[in-house]
């Protein structure tokens, strides 16, 4: 393999930096008619640097700007200065950087990004790919990057003080008053291997998981994704890997007075504020993620002794997509993404597997009602089975949380039993479910096992190549969501200001916030 790959290598290269060159010319063809604005060319692997040091387009500027000399992370006061009066970088599929002043570009970037974004999108399967990096470059994300190129999905990381996230692993003996949590940060914060017990698992893959630990597993996946770039004006959105629920988790069972409690959240907002990302779209294309419910971060009153911090409640969080376990149907910002569960494979093979084991295993019950959270469920397992068909009492429990990981057609998967219904007597929980003929059934059983690699979190430590785990599909989400905001931006409007956030819920899941059936659910005392 690695012979044949070395030989075609070098006419490969030579046929792609002529192309490279071609583009080149071209690129400035349409860019490059304010000559002032591209005071720089570089390049970013030391090959193509070569080549161009040979080349009469470095007559045009012979100074090197590379990715290094772009420093991205919060460093000193000093560097964040530097940083806003520096440079915004165009990378061209990694190939060829302009260095444009920002004073400059202020009136065209946004278009120019887009034009380019859309540009990298066409070209990106024909471009080279850096052939040094590209032989140590781990062969799975070739392969997910070939299926999905990059372009658009780029997410920047921010730098954070270990203070929002390392340190409180550090302190897991105070995250829960009466349980040891430091056991659930092995593994990458998947906790402890499980083995197989009795076999009912796989040899690998599962993992005593905290069903709060996603804000280390989210972080820890996030460190693998393919398209990370450290290039922030590349970036379709910002991660701000803040560690928000174990921040409140620390103050939940205590006294501790409000300071206290919103001590870390009104710190990050501050210095998130005071960074050059947030100036792009006033924080609009940042998201964080916290592993535990909404609630907690919605402290009610003013009061001390009231429950949880106000994380979701600060100006700031209306602008940076929120993501939490599991949302409230009236709020604007914050968006659910699955519970992690205690599978975590670390192949395809293992999710198809899994699958195949549960196609074979016979139901004893038509119905096994799953837990009211049943999402957790649908890959947690033992004493619930897992690809059983979920019953829903209330359409807050997943229709309008997990948007971006569950398909709309919620009949084609789940069963909603009104809870009114169920508590009044009018319907009996096990008449519905036997009317429901066997043919469906199975249909719904086979869409249910489909839809497990769509909840479950990856290992962080390995990659599936051709499925989308419930990372991917939080990553499309919040890249979308962004889009749109970048959109409304530019066109100078504001739709998602435009509603009233009591129906968040139905604007978000039908895209309208017109009369429903479902209502009733999510009326409530103002
Ligand atoms: C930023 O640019 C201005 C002029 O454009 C210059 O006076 C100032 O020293 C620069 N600041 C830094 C930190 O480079
Ligand atoms: C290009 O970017 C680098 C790093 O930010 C900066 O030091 C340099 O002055 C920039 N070049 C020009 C010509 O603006
Ligand atoms: C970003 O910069 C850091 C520190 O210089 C480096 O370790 C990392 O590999 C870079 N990431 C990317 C995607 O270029
Ligand atoms: C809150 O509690 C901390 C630590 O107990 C204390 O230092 C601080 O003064 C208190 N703040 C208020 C406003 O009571
Ligand atoms: C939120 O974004 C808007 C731009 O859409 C901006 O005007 C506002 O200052 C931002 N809010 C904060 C707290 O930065
Ligand atoms: C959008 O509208 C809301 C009020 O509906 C307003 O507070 C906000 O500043 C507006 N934002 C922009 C960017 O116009």
């Amino acid at each position: 393999m690695d012979n044949h790959h070395n030989i075609t290598a070098r006419p490969r290269n030579k046929f792609w930096f002529a192309f490279f060159v071609l583009f080149f010319f071209w690129y400035l063809l349409i860019y490059g008619s304010d000559w002032s604005s591209l005071p720089g060319l570089s390049s970013v692997s030391r090959q193509q640097q070569q080549q161009q040091q040979q080349n009469p387009i470095e007559s045009v500027d012979n100074r090197q700007n590379s990715l290094d000399s772009i420093s991205v992370n919060p460093k000193s006061d000093d560097d964040v200065a530097k940083e806003k009066n520096a440079s915004v970088v165009f990378d061209v599929n990694d190939n060829s950087i302009e260095n444009v002043t920002v004073e400059e570009q202020k009136t065209t970037k946004n278009n120019e990004i887009e034009d380019l974004a859309a540009v990298e999108k066409e070209l990106e399967p024909l471009l080279p790919k850096q052939d040094d990096e590209d032989e140590e470059e781990d062969s799975v994300v070739k392969k997910r990057r070939a299926r999905k190129p990059c372009a658009g999905r780029y997410i920047y990381v921010h730098d954070l003080p270990t203070r929002f996230n390392d340190d409180y692993i550090k302190q897991c003996k105070l995250l829960n008053k009466w349980h040891d949590m430091c056991q659930y940060f092995a593994n990458d914060g998947l906790g402890e291997n499980l083995g197989n017990p009795q076999r009912l698992f796989q040899r690998s893959a599962w993992y005593v998981t905290h069903q709060f630990s996603l804000d280390v597993i989210f972080h820890d996946r996030m460190k693998q994704y393919e398209c990370l770039t450290n290039d922030s004006s590349k970036a379709a959105a910002v991660y701000v890997p803040y560690y928000g629920g174990f921040d409140v988790a620390r103050f939940l069972w205590d006294p501790y007075n409000t300071s206290v409690k919103d001590a870390d959240s009104v710190e990050l907002f501050r210095l998130l504020r005071s960074r050059p990302e947030w100036d792009a779209m006033g924080g609009k294309d940042h998201f964080i993620v916290s592993g535990r419910i909404a609630w907690d971060f919605h402290r009610a009153g003013g009061g001390d002794d009231e429950w949880g911090n106000k994380l979701l409640l600060m100006p700031e969080s209306q602008n940076v997509t929120m993501v939490t376990i599991e949302s409230s149907p009236w709020d604007k910002n914050d968006f659910a993404i699955p519970y992690p569960t205690y599978f975590h494979p670390s192949s395809d093979d293992q999710v198809y597997e899994w699958q195949n084991k549960m196609r074979r295993q016979k139901r004893r019950a038509l119905f096994s009602a799953c837990s009211l959270r049943a999402i957790r469920s649908l890959g947690r397992s033992t004493s619930i089975d897992s690809g059983c068909i979920p019953v829903f009492f209330h359409p807050g429990s997943a229709y309008i949380q997990y948007l971006w990981h569950l398909p709309k057609d919620f009949s084609s998967y789940s069963v909603l039993i009104p809870e009114g219904d169920v508590k009044n007597k009018k319907v009996s929980i096990d008449s519905v479910l036997s009317r429901i003929p066997s043919s469906k059934v199975s249909a719904m059983r086979e869409k249910v096992i489909k839809l497990i690699p769509s909840v479950i979190y990856a290992d962080p430590r390995a990659r599936l190549e051709k499925l989308d785990d419930a990372f991917d599909l939080a990553i499309k989400g919040v890249v979308e969501r962004v889009d749109s905001l970048r959109k409304e931006m530019k066109e100078g409007r504001n739709y998602s200001d435009e509603f009233d956030s009591e129906y968040s819920w139905k604007y978000y899941a039908f895209g309208t916030t017109e009369p429903h059936e479902w209502d009733n659910y999510f009326k409530r005392y103002r």
